[in-house]
């Protein structure tokens, strides 16, 4: 069995929940980016990063895939979270803008819609989030009753431990290689 590692950059904590349920469900450790830094460079043979979704980009990924393309012979699996309904087009722009096409098929990427913590944010991501969810509204509202687009205008956590299965079989598949 290859030893697994899970790294997440979290500000109000729904990439952290994912990272702990993932790490549970494959008995190994989930450790901040922060801490991961500081860590020998052999520490496992598979790594997952996962981030919170802000302004379209996946938090801290460029710096990750940076310190990685020095650390050779590991398989690196991703996720993100955010605000964005799992189907939507965003989430499919989100995969495509994360990952050239050379390197998609190597790098194994899944998405667990998260949620807004208004108590847990700093003052400029609140305010920022305020303003984007003036525009969410109005996109709900032109969209009416059936709409999937959330309520950004107050804290709510969509979070479900069920949406990693897919995440942990892929890791379970390629750590049995
Ligand atoms: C300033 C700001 C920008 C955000 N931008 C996006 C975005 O572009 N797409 C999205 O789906 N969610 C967006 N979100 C929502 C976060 O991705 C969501 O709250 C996520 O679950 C946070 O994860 P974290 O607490 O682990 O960092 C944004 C939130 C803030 C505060």
């Amino acid at each position: 069995m290859k030893k697994v590692l899970v790294v997440y950059q979290s500000k109000t904590g729904f990439a952290e929940q994912y990272a702990q349920w993932i790490a549970q469900a494959l008995d190994c450790k989930a450790v901040s980016y922060k801490e991961w830094k500081k860590m020998p460079p052999d520490d496992a043979d598979i790594v997952i990063y996962g981030g919170g979704v802000y302004a379209g980009q996946i938090r801290g990924l460029r710096a990750f895939r940076e310190t990685m393309s020095r650390r050779s012979g590991k398989q690196c699996v991703y996720f993100a979270t955010g605000v964005a309904p799992s189907d939507s087009e965003k989430v499919r722009a989100l995969a495509v803008s994360s990952f050239s096409e050379l390197d998609r098929n190597d790098a194994p990427f899944f998405y667990f819609q998260g949620g807004l913590n208004y108590e847990n944010m700093g003052f400029f991501d609140r305010s920022l989030m305020k303003l984007v969810s003036r525009a969410m509204t109005k996109e709900r509202e032109m969209q009416g009753p059936e709409t999937r687009i959330p309520d950004a205008t107050r804290s709510f956590d969509y979070s479900s431990e069920q949406f990693v299965q897919p995440l942990v079989d892929k890791v379970r598949s390629l750590s049995a290689r």
